[in-house]
């Protein structure tokens, strides 16, 4: 069944934009007991995570495989949008429905990465800037039309020894602030994301110190720029130890750093904050935002938005063969839905190794 909004919104898709549309989206994406579909890997990603199953990235391969996670079977009772990639956007499932209409057939949001990669931060230790502001205008003009609602933009940041550096910070959330205004103005929901790297033997405290300053200047910036904290969502790491950091932080410790961090620099305007999974494992992830979203006393709404951590088993399981699909999507969905649960606190651990015999498993 298509549910009435997803009618309503069809119907207006060519039209100008509104503020009504821009609020159907953020609640939209924000629905109970489900999360993003991160599937905007740039080219240069999926060719990485393709190489690794030893799948050929070619643009029918990268069609067929985002077309597999987005025709599982019922994936909208948990997923509640997906980001794209440019190319996907303007590629057709199977049948010839083109995919941003096929997703809101059923009942999930499209939405589309829109920045155009990072560069280094010139004079700067090892840190970057993110580009796509040029020419951003018109491009968004045409992803709205191509049935786009909502956008992405990433910038990235590292912690540890001394960073992020002020100016760093500074330069991201500005480049954050002008896409979001930009995709609010052409009736867009702005998923902005600063993400603090988990790459580095960082500790727990400093990636909280970090993601806090680094929070605190995109607000900051999205002030100034005039945003409209209403009609954003903030897509952000956990607070976590660095990925070779000897002293690993316990999953209540992460719950704690998160809850303290968003709590010290994410205004009670905004209506919701997606996680990104960052390199974590699905396990980890899954299991970390059920005790994040347990222990959530704050304003706004906690959900997921990742992309390994939701699509690593099914594309391995997959492995670029069509007799895998049916066990490809079969993983997708049980990723999904724990993760919805966890977005409920109900989730637990006991779930997978009772699925472990029955897991979908690869045909050679
Ligand atoms: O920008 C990052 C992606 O949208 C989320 O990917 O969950 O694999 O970190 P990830």
């Amino acid at each position: 069944m298509i549910p009435s909004s997803i009618n309503s919104s069809d119907s207006r898709a060519a039209g100008a934009p509104s503020i009504a549309d821009m609020q159907e989206a953020v609640s939209a994406l924000l629905a109970n007991g489900k999360g993003i579909l991160a599937a905007d890997e740039s080219l240069p990603s999926i060719d990485r995570l393709f190489a690794l199953h030893h799948i050929e990235s070619t643009e029918e391969n990268r069609r067929m495989y985002r077309t597999l996670l987005f025709s599982s079977p019922e994936l909208g009772r948990r997923i509640s949008g997906v980001i794209l990639f440019e190319e996907t956007l303007r590629q057709r499932m199977n049948d010839g429905t083109p995919v941003p209409m096929y997703l809101r057939r059923c009942g999930m949001v499209p939405g589309i990465k829109v920045d155009r990669g990072l560069l280094p931060f010139t004079g700067m230790d090892g840190e970057q800037r993110t580009e796509g502001l040029g020419g951003l205008l018109e491009r968004l003009e045409e992803y709205r039309r191509s049935g786009a609602r909502f956008t992405k933009w990433r910038s990235v940041l590292r912690v540890g020894n001394g960073l992020p550096s002020d100016a760093c910070i500074r330069e991201n959330a500005v480049g954050l602030a002008s896409f979001a205004l930009w995709s609010q103005e052409a009736g867009l929901v702005p998923l902005v994301e600063p993400e603090v790297l988990m790459d580095g033997d960082h500790s727990l405290e400093e990636c909280e110190a970090g993601t806090t300053r680094v929070l605190k200047g995109v607000f900051a910036a999205l002030a100034e720029r005039g945003v409209n904290l209403q009609r954003l969502i903030l897509k952000t790491g956990m607070v976590v130890s660095g990925r070779t950091c000897l002293n690993q932080a316990s999953d209540l410790l992460v719950t704690e750093a998160t809850l303290r961090c968003l709590g010290r620099s994410v205004p009670a305007a905004v209506p919701g904050i997606v996680f990104l999974s960052g390199g974590q494992g699905e396990v980890e992830a899954t299991r970390r935002l059920d005790g994040i979203c347990r222990a959530n006393t704050g304003p706004w709404k906690l959900t997921f938005s990742f992309g390994r951590a939701l699509q690593s088993t099914a594309m391995r399981v997959w492995g670029g063969r069509q007799e895998n699909i049916a066990a490809a999507q079969q993983a997708l969905l049980l990723r999904a839905d724990w993760n919805g649960l966890a977005t409920e606190g109900r989730y637990s651990t006991l779930m997978e190794r009772e699925r472990l015999g029955s897991l979908p498993s690869r045909k050679h």
